[in-house]
């Protein structure tokens, strides 16, 4: 085996975010760039010779070039086995699941989750531990140090691995495992979910429209769907994986995904519509003519939580990020049980699913999970949607008037403007740290402000904190939180979260925009958005 050591020179731009490594096809593929990064995940960790680390992406452009390089480092540092997806392919949740089933040391999974694709989008590169979680911020902390030092990595010279037959190569002392990306996936699903129960829903003519937006999930979505559940052929749109993903944002909300939202406000819309992003760890979910916010899908999640039985007796909290609005908290206070707000980042919920504090979690952004694997699952969510409704026999609609007279409605909208300019951006978020004690007391369009903060973290598993996490405006009856996001590859993006909760009825059908209109208008106001941003409204709105 001929292993060289290649020097190289650090880049400084490798700070790990949100989630991993994000950058733009160009950046990523400039000299020994992916290489040392790769590099400094090997460098921050220990103990992995001849251990299992899984490898797989969500098919984007350039994802097959970046699967062979970490292949070649993989091996020359000396990891046991590599098990990769075929052709590359493995959704974020598939990837989490086979790291814990098949006891690895971690994985390496390239997604840039929802952001565009092909040769002008975005790439994006993130570890994963042997608990199928989101490397923690200590390890991400680790990874960066170690971008900023390395002077060399390591690799083989080898041809490119063949990706495309399921099976096993040796390599050195590298066992390489080509495996299925869908069946282990789909038949954990089957453990977790009563396929019988939404078959026979199938079968009884219930219509369902699905949307990979060309992205990782279309083959887990024709597998479980049509093949397994029974749903008509065509259930499943837009369902080859694409690198430049056919020119479709591979981000399910109500702006990106308008041409599907549109679909399900026709008058012969199916019965349900779901779509997922660009890795398979978010969902959106649409019944006829109806948009469920992903507070509301929480909070109808956890409403018939322990009506599925692999989670009878299992129901031990919830956690939200704390941008996520409200809605499952009055879930969880009539059941006495435990909520928690974290930050915005899938990893602040592992130590909380690791210690059996929480069950379920979710993210305003369109992801929840649960302890079934330490990623948020766009596939098991709208699994979980389809084992309501066989439960209940219940449209999407009566599910969320249900639970809105049940525990009243939180409307909630998350506003976010993309492509700021940086500079102008942080003076913003600056000038309104430095006003949040003046706030407290005042009064817009008819809204006193009762509290002010800024949003700090204390892990209560690890002690960890996360400082600096956003900024609230506490109303009597509503809310404005803004933090910048830490997801993009280029400029700032500004996010700003609303919500409002009403137990008038006569007000659970109004639009959500419209509901929060006073409190928008507000932090317009507040922050001068307009003034610092130049931009007279957001560009997503969900
Ligand atoms: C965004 C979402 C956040 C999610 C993350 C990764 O992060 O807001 O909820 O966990 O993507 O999918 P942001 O760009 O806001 O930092
Ligand atoms: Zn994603």
């Amino acid at each position: 085996m001929d292993i060289q050591s290649i020097k190289t020179t650090p880049y400084t731009d490798q700070t790990c975010g949100t989630s991993g490594l994000r950058k733009k096809i160009s950046v990523v593929k400039q000299e020994n760039y992916l290489e040392n990064f790769v590099q400094a995940i090997f460098n921050s960790l220990e103990g992995f010779e001849g251990k299992t680390l899984v490898i797989g992406g969500d098919g984007r452009y350039f994802n097959n070039t970046a699967i062979q390089k970490i292949i070649k480092i993989a091996i020359a540092n000396q990891f046991g086995r590599l098990i990769i997806g075929q052709n590359g392919i493995l959704s974020t949740p598939a990837a989490s699941h086979l790291i814990v089933k098949r006891g690895a040391f971690g994985g390496i999974i390239l997604s840039a989750s929802h952001n565009p694709g092909g040769p002008n989008g975005d790439f994006g590169i993130k570890f994963d531990t042997a608990d199928g979680a989101p490397a923690p911020q200590s390890i991400s902390d680790k990874i960066t140090e170690q971008t900023k030092i390395i002077d060399h990595y390591w690799t083989v010279n080898i041809n490119d691995i063949k990706l495309s037959e399921i099976g096993e190569q040796v390599i050195g002392s590298t066992v390489i495992e080509v495996v299925d990306s869908v069946r282990d996936y789909a038949s954990y699903m089957q453990e977790i979910f009563d396929f019988e129960a939404i078959s026979n829903l199938f079968k009884n003519g219930f219509k369902m429209s699905y949307d990979a937006l060309n992205a990782v999930t279309g083959p887990y979505a024709s597998y479980i769907f049509e093949t397994l559940l029974g749903a008509e052929e065509g259930t499943v749109l837009n369902k080859t994986p694409l690198p430049d993903f056919g020119g479709l944002h591979p981000e399910p909300n109500l702006t990106y995904a308008k041409h599907f939202v549109d679909k399900m406000y026709q008058d012969d819309a199916p019965d349900f519509g779901a779509a997922s992003d660009g890795d398979g760890d978010r969902y959106m979910i649409l019944g006829k003519k109806f948009f469920v916010a992903p507070s509301d899908s929480l909070a109808i999640i956890a409403e018939y939580m322990e009506q599925i039985p692999f989670y009878k007796g299992k129901f031990y909290g919830v956690a939200r990020s704390m941008p996520t609005a409200p809605a499952v908290d009055k879930v969880m206070c009539k059941r006495n049980l435990p909520i928690y707000a974290t930050p915005t980042g899938w990893k602040f919920f592992s130590s909380l699913l690791n210690a059996n504090k929480i069950s379920l979690c979710g993210e305003e952004s369109f992801g929840t999970g649960s302890f079934h694997l330490c990623e948020k699952d766009g596939i098991w969510a709208i699994l979980f949607w389809l084992n309501i409704i066989a439960i209940t026999g219940k449209s999407v609609e009566e599910l969320n008037f249900d639970l809105w007279h049940q525990y009243g409605r939180v409307f909630t909208s998350t506003q976010s403007y993309e492509g700021l300019e940086v500079e102008p951006t942080n003076q913003m978020m600056n000038a309104l740290k430095e006003k949040l004690n003046s706030l407290v007391g005042q009064t817009f369009f008819g809204h006193k402000i009762i509290e002010t903060g800024i949003f700090n973290y204390i892990d209560p598993i690890t002690g960890d904190t996360a400082n600096n996490q956003g900024y609230i405006i506490q109303f009597e009856d509503g809310r404005i939180f803004s933090r910048l996001s830490g997801t993009g590859s280029s400029g700032a993006t500004l996010r700003m979260y609303y919500y409002a909760e009403t137990n008038e009825q006569d007000k659970f059908s109004m639009d959500a925009v419209e509901a929060l209109s006073d409190f928008i208008m507000a932090a317009n106001e507040i922050m001068g958005i307009k003034d610092y941003t130049g931009k007279d409204a957001p560009n997503v709105v969900t």
